[in-house]
């Protein structure tokens, strides 16, 4: 009954009616309007449903141990975990599943945020390797956490950033071995360190008395890239891998803040490389926890720390250019009640000109949403912060934004811009905490505005338009673009917003893109037990939304255990490319071999059987 009254709405104020239903489900049922938000009538819909820009029919959830997509479309996997990037590289070792020296030369682990780069006609593929799987990743010698000086060599090589041209022949994509594109960025890959914390005292260590070189990057998330054709390399959860060899060592409050502490989160980097011990290199961790910006068409590049984009956990950049030709990054942290921040450049973007720092130096903004769908863009200054500079701010960015008064949120993950108006989407995947606890800054998290239920285990998309339509504008309107939840288990607010159904109900929204056609990609990463509140919902999955219906349709299940993320475009648009991180994750599957192989994170492409692009 509940679903034929949610399919018999009209359109006026759907959004509002989302927004209303994520505050209470019941009472919009039963007609009271008085909560409707509003933003309604600044997001207007037609009817849900029967979007003809949906090209494909839905996909029914399942616990499958393999990819399943929609009728007329088929996949193929492009590149492996552990695939050798070089013909004199190891081939990977089911066994041993390779060492430091062969990871080094081979594709990294757990793919997420990805771009496909043109390189004269060639397909230049930058994706990112979050973090490694002990489990497997280690294999064979029953150990769940590295624990030698070859294992942290290993691991150190399984993240980063594998670059690799890719190639279709007869049909097929593959590695193109030997490529001169071909690239492994790792934990200990040179890079410089740019921008306002350049040099600044918290971030010169006894290895680099002058703070502007580091060693590598690790724990990238979401991706980004630039209109001057670089890629970004969104560091996040980068606090894991440091740990103190004095069980005593002073945790200060900005530590405390980045959950950096004694123990690490296994990784065992310290035992191997003291400069991930914080009682002997306190300032270390300092130097991660940045975007970025890498050259993929230039493999002697150095990678570039970008400051100026603040340190947090990052997930993705999302670029657009304001009128003046200014560069607007929008930013998530993913973190219980952290933030949403936007950059905003001083330089400005001139096609073919020099483009190349225009991250180095700018302003950082965080997100304020008021109740009733208005919100704005707080600015990051020593004045609003109480910093002593910029450099202190774009280091203690979390600090900063507390002190500004932005708004705690339910986990910020990847934000998308749609390229057809002014109006980009954050997926804001869950919190548990929300309404029970503070952040770890002690700022509180109430229920309310964009993060409307309390210990939120599903995730909600959130979405503004900035005023006037431009991006540098203070002010902006904010709707919920869905509310995911489970309608065949609750009747209230977990039931989600009008636009989830029993057929494509989802939890933890992560990933977003949106494609040429103004359609959003959702990638998911949350429970996939298929059980309690989550029946019904299957293994992690992609769906589309249309942003002019709110009408949603899963496109794609993954296989057991893993999670979807990353997604890009071939130059023709006919191939779609996504990430599948590690499947078989709690030893459920064997993606992609099958049979009893180790399973293995993979990239996987896309396409339709009609041959037409695929967004
Ligand atoms: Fe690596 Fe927030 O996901
Ligand atoms: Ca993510
Ligand atoms: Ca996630
Ligand atoms: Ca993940």
């Amino acid at each position: 009954m509940i679903s034929v009254t949610r399919r018999s709405r009209t359109c006026e104020t759907e959004f509002g009616r989302l927004a209303a239903a994520a505050i209470s489900r019941r009472d919009f049922l039963g007609g009271s309007v008085a909560l409707i938000a509003g933003a309604g009538a600044l997001f207007p819909l037609s009817a849900l449903g029967g979007s003809d820009r949906l090209w494909f029919d839905g996909v029914a959830a399942n616990r499958l141990d393999t990819v399943t997509v929609s009728a007329g479309c088929s996949w193929q996997v492009v590149a492996r975990w552990g695939e050798p990037l070089w013909s004199d590289g190891a081939e990977f070792d089911p066994v041993t599943r390779g060492d430091g020296e062969s990871q080094e030369r081979a594709f990294g682990d757990n793919v997420d945020g990805m771009e496909i780069f043109d390189a004269g006609g060639r397909s230049v593929l930058a994706v990112n390797n979050e973090y490694v799987n002990a489990g497997v990743f280690f294999g064979g010698a029953g150990r769940g956490e590295a624990a030698t000086a070859a294992d942290v060599r290993k691991g150190k090589a399984g993240h980063g950033v594998s670059i690799v041209e890719i190639a279709r022949r007869e049909g097929r994509w593959s590695i193109v071995k030997d490529s001169p594109y071909n690239r492994r960025i790792t934990a200990d890959t040179p890079m410089e360190i740019t921008g306002p914390a350049r040099g600044h005292a918290w971030v010169r260590t006894e290895a680099d008395p002058a703070g502007v070189a580091c060693l590598g990057t690790w724990n990238d998330c979401g991706s980004g890239r630039t209109p001057w054709g670089t890629y970004l390399a969104c560091e996040e959860n980068f606090n894991g891998y440091f740990s103190s060899s004095d069980p005593n060592v002073e945790i200060s409050a900005a530590f405390a803040r980045y959950g950096i502490g004694v123990r690490d989160w296994g990784h065992g980097w310290a035992t191997a490389d003291e400069r991930f011990d914080i009682s002997r290199h306190p300032h270390e961790p300092n130097r991660a926890g940045y975007v970025v910006e890498i050259d993929p068409l230039d493999p002697s590049s150095t990678p570039k720390k970008r400051t100026a984009l603040g340190r947090f956990k990052h997930e993705n950049a999302e670029l657009v250019l304001a009128g003046d030709g200014r560069v607007v990054v929008y930013l998530g942290d993913d973190e219980r009640g952290e933030f949403l921040y936007r950059f905003v450049s001083d330089g400005r973007y001139v096609e073919g000109g020099e483009n190349s720092d225009l991250l180095e130096s700018g302003t950082l903004f965080a997100a304020r949403f008021a109740d009733g769908g208005r919100g704005e863009w707080l600015e990051l200054t020593p004045e609003s912060t109480g910093m002593a500079s910029r450099a202190e701010i774009c280091i203690h960015t979390r600090m900063a934004a507390s002190a500004a008064g932005a708004t705690t949120m339910d986990r910020p993950e990847w934000v998308a811009a749609n390229p057809h108006r002014a109006e980009v989407y954050c997926s804001l995947t869950n919190n548990q905490d929300r309404g029970r606890k503070t952040n770890r800054g002690g700022d509180p998290m109430p229920v309310g505005g964009p993060n409307p239920r309390a210990a939120n285990r599903y995730g909600q998309i959130v979405r503004w338009r900035p005023d006037g339509g431009d991006p540098l504008a203070r002010g902006f309107s904010w709707d919920l673009f869905v509310v995911a939840g489970n309608p065949a288990v609750h009747t209230d607010a977990d039931a989600g917003s009008p636009n989830v159904t029993p057929d494509n109900m989802f939890n933890s929204p992560d990933g977003l893109a949106f494609d040429r056609n103004g359609l959003l990609w959702i990638q998911t990463d949350g429970d996939d037990s298929d059980a309690g509140g989550f029946a019904g919902q299957g293994n992690n999955q992609m769906l589309v939304g249309d942003p002019e219906t709110g009408e949603i349709r899963r496109f794609l299940v993954g296989p057991r255990g893993c999670e979807v993320t990353g997604l890009a475009w071939s130059g023709d648009r006919r191939s779609l490319f996504v990430g599948i991180q590690h499947p078989g994750a709690g030893g459920r599957g064997h993606f992609p071999d099958g049979g009893s192989s180790v399973p293995r994170s993979c990239v996987i492409a896309v396409t339709r059987d009609d041959g037409l692009p695929i967004g």
